[in-house]
């Protein structure tokens, strides 16, 4: 396995953005959210996702320089026009002003038209939680889950990640898709021959499948049946309905690789600030016993750890702090193929001689 570093995947992903039109200090901020996810070990989000977002940008189907503005009057609730910029660039963009408007009034929300896939949820999280905020932030996404009765994809896997600061504990970062799976693993168990469990997916008739081919032209099921569904719909509206951004067959499908038309998603972000209902500290000296009271209960048969939601990220990070950032060599020849396209340069071909000019 090649390993690379944060500053190193930081710099290189900075310059792709730059390359494409980008201005530099939102390319950095693009850059943060995809080594988030990767430096947390969620690389589904991280260098993975580069090609979908250099070729949507490449299509003119992502606006590479948005004026983000906001478009009401009021301090901290705020409604935020994304102008069709990458959804990178627009959430960390939207969390900074959440934060700042929650620390001034208490309380704040962001409600965020005209966006795009705004990558992996812990880098919210993660934000909210250094800022001593619960905060909560939601997307819609490109639809393939079906209504609960359906058998035609309307509904994301829309993301909900929650941040609860802790004192010596890890804060709560529950970040999670609202459907059982991903499809990129219905597509892995299909490409290695492989049956899926029953409850990940139905065919495009709406009946319980086995089968991956049949997943792949029905829909992923949400997470606890008809609850889950309904989990998934109220972030659709908070995101979608709320900012008047698109939702269901309206999205702009970012993985059909000739569909050129803008996702025009929303996102939806609140942040609390702990100190106007009580001490700081008090209250997290009470997470730190929160937290203590589960994770010391008596655990299952062969369990050797409870964990709190997010821990394993930030246990992941530490670990990946030492050993580097894994880059799977199918994802080391995608980022070669995204040199050439963006120009980096034509004649790379090892991830060495590629990550070397960031070092
Ligand atoms: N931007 C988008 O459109 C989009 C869409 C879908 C998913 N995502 C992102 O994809 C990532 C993966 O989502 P997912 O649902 O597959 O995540 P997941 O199932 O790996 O984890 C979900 C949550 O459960 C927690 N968790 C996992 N194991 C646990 C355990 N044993 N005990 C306690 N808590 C545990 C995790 O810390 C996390 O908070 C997330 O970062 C999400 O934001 C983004």
């Amino acid at each position: 396995m090649y390993y690379t570093n944060k500053k190193v995947e930081h710099k290189f992903v900075t310059d792709v953005f730059k390359h494409l039109g980008v201005r530099e200090e939102d390319a950095k901020l693009a850059a943060d959210v995809v080594v988030q996810s990767d430096v947390t070990g969620v690389n589904t989000h991280g260098l993975a996702r580069m090609p979908m977002y250099v070729r949507r940008l490449q299509q003119k189907a992502v606006n590479p320089t948005p004026n983000i503005r906001q478009t009401n009057e009021s301090e901290n609730l705020i409604a935020l026009d994304g102008d069709n910029g990458p959804g990178n660039v627009v959430g960390p963009t939207a969390i900074n002003m959440c934060i700042e408007a929650a620390k001034k009034h208490g309380f704040a929300a962001v409600s965020i038209k005209n966006s795009n896939h705004y990558g992996v949820g812990n880098y919210y999280g993660w934000k909210f939680a250094e800022a001593n905020l619960i905060g909560m932030t939601m997307t819609n996404s490109t639809p393939n889950v079906a209504p609960t009765g359906g058998s035609v994809s309307m509904i994301g896997t829309n993301p909900v990640t929650i941040a609860i600061p802790a004192g010596k504990h890890y804060p709560l970062v529950l970040d999670m898709a609202t459907s059982v799976v991903a499809f990129g693993k219905i597509r892995k168990a299909a490409e290695e021959g492989k049956k899926i469990p029953l409850g990940w997916a139905v065919d495009k008739d709406g009946k319980p499948t086995e089968d991956p081919n049949e997943a792949l032209n029905g829909s992923l099921l949400p997470i606890g049946g008809y609850k889950g569904y309904g989990l998934a719909m109220v972030i659709d509206i908070l995101s979608a309905v709320l900012s008047q951004s698109a939702y269901g067959l309206d999205i702009g499908n970012k993985f059909d690789p000739d569909c050129t038309k803008p996702e025009k998603i929303g996102h939806f972000m609140l942040a609390i600030d702990i100190s106007k209902f009580l001490d700081l500290n008090t209250f997290k000296k009470s997470m730190d016993e929160y937290i203590e009271t589960m994770k010391n209960t008596e655990k299952a048969v062969g369990v050797e750890e409870i964990y709190i939601p997010g821990e394993i990220e930030f246990l992941r990070a530490e670990k990946i702090k030492e050993t580097g950032i894994p880059v799977a060599e199918g994802i080391q020849a995608k980022m070669i193929k995204i040199a050439k396209d963006v120009g980096i340069g034509s004649d790379i071909k090892t991830i060495d001689e590629l990550f070397d000019r960031y070092r």
